[in-house]
Formats: C-alpha cells, structure tokens, sequence
C-alpha cells in the first residue's frame, strides 16, 4: 500500500480552482489566476510546504490544458466526462445542494426528486468518487486534506475508505439548512450526504449558526448512527455509534470566520486602474449624489431584486432623494448555464429599466446596473460609495459586507441582511434588515444616507476591524493546525 501513495503533505480539493484557462485564437493557452482565501492561504504555508491543489477543468480551455499535459506547479485539474460534470455541478450542487442550504426552493413546485434526479446523483457520485481517488492518489502517509464546500460533500467518506491514514477536513462556504428544510431531500440522500462529510476528522462553517444547524440534521437524520455532542451549547463534535449505541469515532466541528484580505485590498484599490474608474463613475453618477452600492455575482441568494424594489419605495417614501441618489448595482454574471439564474438577471435588468424609465429625469438615471466582471470597478464602487446594501436571503458569509468598510475612502453606511453569516461579526455597527421586508429595507436605505458623515466614518473604521480580525492567510492556517492536532 504505502508504495502507492504520493508526495504531498497537504493538499486541498475544491470544483473551482486557482487557474483557468483560455485558448488564445493562435491556439495557445492563457493561464489566468484567480483570488481568495484558499489562494492566500496556501501562499500563506509557502512552495516548499509540499502543497497540492486538486480541482475541476471547468470549461474548453481547462479541458484543453488537461489534454496538453499542461499545469501550473502545485495544481492538478481534473477532466471529469463533461455530461457527468455537468449533471453534479449544474444539475446536483448548484440546483439541490446550494438550493437546500439557501431556501430557495419555490416549495409548492420545486423540489421534485424523481428518476432524473437520481440519475443526477448518481454523476455527482461518480465525480466526488475522481476527486477521492485523485487525492488518495497523491496524498503522502498521513496527509492532511481540505475538502471544501457541497460539490464534494462524499469525497470525506470515500477517501477515508482507500485511506484511512489521512486527516481529513471539510469545510463549507455556504450556510447549511435548517433541518425541517433539510429534510426534504430523500432519506437515503440526506444520510449518504451526512455519511459522507462525516467521513471527515473535523468538518468546519464560516459561523456557529450553520455549524449548529448541521450538527442538529446529524442527529435526527439517524439517532442510531449519529449523535451531538455539545459543549454550553455550540456544538462540538458528532459521535459515530456502533450497533449497541457506543461512540467509536468522534468527528469534530469547529467554525472559522473567513474575513478580508485588508493588505490586498488597500494595495489593490490604490492603483491607477481603479482610478481611472472612479473617476468615470462619477461622471455617470453625477458629482453631488449620494450613492448606494451592491456588487454581487448574479446570483438567487442575493436578493437584488428585493433591494431594487427596496430602491424604488425609498424613491415613492422619500421623494426629497429623488435626483439626489443613484443606486449603483453590479452584478456579475454567475452559473449561465441554468435557466432559473438567467431569467434572475433577466428580471434584475427589466426592473432596473423599469425604475430608470419611471423616475428618471434628462439628467439623473437613478440605477446605473452592470452586468459584467470588472473587479477594479468594484472597488471603485467600494471607494465612492456612502452606503453599501448587502441584503442577501441567506448567505455563507459575504464578503463584500467584510470589503467595503476596509476600502471605503470616507466612511460608508453598511445596510445588512441578518441572514448573512457576516452579521455576526458585522451586526452591531451595521443598519440591519430582514431581506424580505422590502419596506423595512428601504426605511433602512433612509436611515443609512442620513447617517452623519462623523458617525458613519467611526462605524466603518469598528466594522473595518471586525472585517479584517480573521484574514485568509490566518483563517486557513488556524484550520490546517485544528486538523493536525
Ligand atoms: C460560492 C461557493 C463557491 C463557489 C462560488 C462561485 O461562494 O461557496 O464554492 O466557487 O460560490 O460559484 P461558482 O459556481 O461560479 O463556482
């Protein structure tokens, strides 16, 4: 056995990995690099640390680069059959497990977990099954191992099987559901999911709140298998019971807060391409308006028509802001490829227009919306802006609420949705709201333009602190040392 196994020491699995690749119309690659905190972290632990990224080819070029043998150092991408990859990314992770998690099911119709749905899962255990065997095929003896987030939700228990020497950690960027919520998937799904994350040594949430909800949904999904354990109420670990109901394996739980990059980010947003696109933002906004800024992907979970329609009644409430204010929203596009996203962006665009053509007037256009990736554009937006409306249905965490108060030039009103993981951290120095009260949002939305420029500056500088007291470097060393010990 031991002649089998790999060199690396510590390796990470994610679908979306640090690089991507184009094909350039002479035909040869382009590698682009991607941000966040894994990627910060594992420059945090240096080249020599032996590390391994084992993540998915996504699109053509990633497929291109696999055939071609090429790779950046430290990163394996793995060509997964497209139809499979297709059906455990779009048809299972995105559209089931990133649905549970979020509530976004429309439940008098949706879910439906019929035959297609179980063909579905049956490719999303084939690819959880690639991962497995990739990183059991790299990992050196006794390893550690990241797993990370709901598209490899099986990959703990698989790879515990073909390695039981491994340390094996989990963790998940999103929110994890409410277990009335979670028990809509079928009972022989929701404990295959649960088995195979309790494969895992320790499983890890961005906040105590998802952290209790999935210790809550281990022990009832099967009271014989599974059991909590609680310290003062948090939850500690899930206990692994034989058949006479004795603990035989504990598998821990622990919660890290990702926060903000704050050395990037103020780095980044001082450079002469954000600059140039603050100063092209305030043409279009107008040099006196107050602004209030969104910057999500397109995403169901973020709520932006809710906030738009927020926009609108504080427009209808409080017509003295009427040319006064614009409400810059951008909005990256995110997973295309189903239809439910594309009609989301599709309402997005049509309610923007509707409000530009109903309260607009020749000089003023009281939604400017992008739908384009322009992260220097982002932190322009970052900069300028005087509030940052951050309202999402539920979230993992949020980063935008962590970004603003850091890069924010003169201080700006954060409006937060409670359901975020952010406000936990965020909550007290924020105006924060219920996400479907669109009245109470724009009361908020109010509330936060007239806040004071003296207070609005000591409350962005207490929410930059909490923002940034848990960067990526440290957040995923401190997860890498709870594995270890
Ligand atoms: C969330 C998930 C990530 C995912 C990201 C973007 O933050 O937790 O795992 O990578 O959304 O979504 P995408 O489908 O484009 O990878």
């Amino acid at each position: 056995m031991a002649s089998t196994h790999g060199a690396h020491r510590i390796l990470v699995a994610s679908n979306r990995g640090p690089v991507t690749y184009q094909v350039r119309e002479d035909g040869s690659l382009d590698a682009r690099r991607g941000g966040g905190g894994l990627v910060s972290g594992l420059s945090a632990i240096g080249p020599d640390a032996g590390a391994l990224w084992v993540c998915s080819a996504l699109g053509d070029g990633d497929r291109e680069a696999v055939r071609r043998g090429v790779h950046e150092d430290g990163v394996r991408m793995l060509a997964v059959d497209a139809e499979v990859h297709a059906d455990a990314y779009n048809g299972i992770a995105n559209s089931v497990l990133w649905f549970v998690h979020h509530m976004l099911y429309q439940t008098p119709l949706e879910p439906v977990f019929d035959a297609g749905f179980r063909r579905r899962w049956e490719s999303y255990r084939t690819y959880n099954r690639a991962f497995a065997e990739a990183l059991a095929e790299e990992a050196a003896e006794g390893a550690a191992v990241l797993v990370q987030d709901y598209h490899l939700c099986l990959v703990p228990g698989m790879l515990r099987e073909l390695r039981p020497d491994l340390r094996i950690g989990h963790f998940s960027h999103t929110p994890w559901a409410p277990e009335d919520y979670f028990r809509m998937l079928p009972d022989d799904i929701r404990a295959e999911l649960l088995a195979g994350m309790l494969g895992a040594d320790r499983v890890a949430f961005l906040t105590w709140r998802w952290a209790t909800a999935f210790l809550r949904c281990a022990e009832t999904a099967d009271p014989g298998r599974w059991t909590g354990s609680w310290a003062s109420g948090e939850p500690r670990a899930a206990g692994h019971l034989d058949g006479s109901g004795t603990t035989v394996r504990e598998t821990r739980i622990g919660v890290h807060g990702l926060g903000a990059d704050a050395e990037f980010l103020r780095e980044r947003s001082h450079r002469a391409d954000v600059g140039e696109r603050m100063a092209a933002l305030r043409e279009e906004i107008g040099a006196d308006r107050r602004t209030i800024v969104r910057v999500d992907r397109t995403e169901l979970s973020k709520n932006i028509v809710r906030g738009l329609l927020a926009y609108r009644q504080l427009l209808d409430d409080h017509p003295e802001w009427r040319e006064r204010v614009v409400h810059v929203a951008f909005a990256y596009p995110s997973r295309q490829d189903l239809a439910v996203y594309r009609d989301y962006t599709a309402e997005v665009q049509r309610l923007a227009d509707e409000i530009n053509s109903r309260y607009g007037t020749p000089g003023w256009t009281p939604v400017v919306l992008h739908v384009k990736d322009d992260f220097a554009r982002s932190l322009a937006a970052y900069r300028l802006a005087d509030v940052a409306l951050v309202n999402p249905i539920r979230d993992g965490m949020n980063l935008v609420a962590k970004e603003v108060p850091v890069v924010s030039d003169e201080g700006c009103a954060l409006v937060l949705s409670r359901e975020a993981g952010a406000y936990e951290e965020l909550g007290e120095d924020a105006i924060t709201v219920n996400p479907y009260d669109v009245t109470g949002t724009a009361r908020a939305l109010h509330e936060a333009l007239g806040m004071q420029p003296g207070e609005r500056a000591e409350r962005t500088k207490r929410l930059a602190a909490a923002a940034t007291a848990l960067p990526p470097a440290q957040w995923f060393l401190d997860q890498l040392r709870e594995l270890e010990s």
